[in-house]
């Protein structure tokens, strides 16, 4: 089932994915919510923390795992998603930090990291809800276009749009990493509810794409498509 909703903007988009989200602690304490970076949904971490200031939430049991990190920057790096993660959400609300997941981006051995990664997904027995962002190149966490769909957590290039997209948040372009490990297509994919949050007349076309185009790990997004439970919040100026 695909259920779309037009949000009026940022804002609206931001407060609408942290009421279901909120909605899934309150019915389920112990959740595990995979979490994602990016410009989208910083808004949505925001919302969350004021309603844990009211007393509204509680994450006291809530495990959460993120979709990717950086290959080579270390979680006190202020650019690195571990470092996103703690600034924009974990710092402010009651969750047990050793229950907050992200790859490690400075392991030795990046293969047995993912391999970890994987193991760490089996352990935690499924994703309850996922938050999802897309990429301008249709990219879910950090699985890009390809010729086949990644099933499980895997190191990869990142594509030069993609880099391009992301220096925004660096100093330079030559800061951004080429690489990053990401969370596989299947784990995504088994996640029981994914909310999808696109914001911006920009991101309007790969959107359309991916949810009415062909699935095809050109763009990866469109297996959202075959999904049992997704949800897609959007703002953008024209209806889907
Ligand atoms: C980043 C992240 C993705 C995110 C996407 C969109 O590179 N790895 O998880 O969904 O790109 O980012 P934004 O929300 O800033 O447009």
């Amino acid at each position: 089932m695909m259920k779309l909703i037009k949000a009026n903007d940022y804002n609206d988009l931001s407060r609408k994915a942290a009421n279901i989200l909120s909605a899934q602690v309150i019915l389920k304490p112990r959740s595990v919510l995979g979490l994602a970076t990016g410009s989208s949904p910083i808004g949505v971490y925001k919302q969350l923390i004021e309603w844990y200031q009211k007393n509204d939430i509680d994450f006291s049991e809530v495990t959460t795992v993120n979709l990717d990190e950086y290959v080579g920057l270390a979680p006190e790096n202020p650019q690195s998603y571990r470092y996103f993660m703690n600034h924009h959400f974990f710092n402010h609300i009651n969750i047990d930090k050793t229950k907050t997941h992200v790859p490690n981006g400075i392991a030795d051995d990046l293969e047995k990291e993912c391999e970890a990664y994987n193991h760490l997904l089996d352990e935690v027995d499924g994703i309850d809800m996922q938050l999802l962002g897309i990429g301008l190149n249709g990219h879910i966490g950090f699985n890009e276009p390809d010729g086949e769909f990644e099933k499980l957590t895997h190191v990869v290039n990142l594509n030069a749009s993609t880099i391009e997209a992301n220096k925004r948040f660096f100093e330079k372009i030559e800061d951004v990493p080429k690489s990053a490990i990401s969370m596989g297509i299947k784990s995504i994919m088994q996640a029981k509810h994914i909310v999808l949050i696109v914001s911006g007349q920009e991101k309007y076309d790969i959107l359309k794409q991916s949810l009415f185009g062909p699935v095809t790990p050109h763009v990866p997004g469109s297996i959202l498509q075959l999904h049992s439970h997704l949800t897609v919040i959007y703002s953008c100026d024209r209806e889907l």
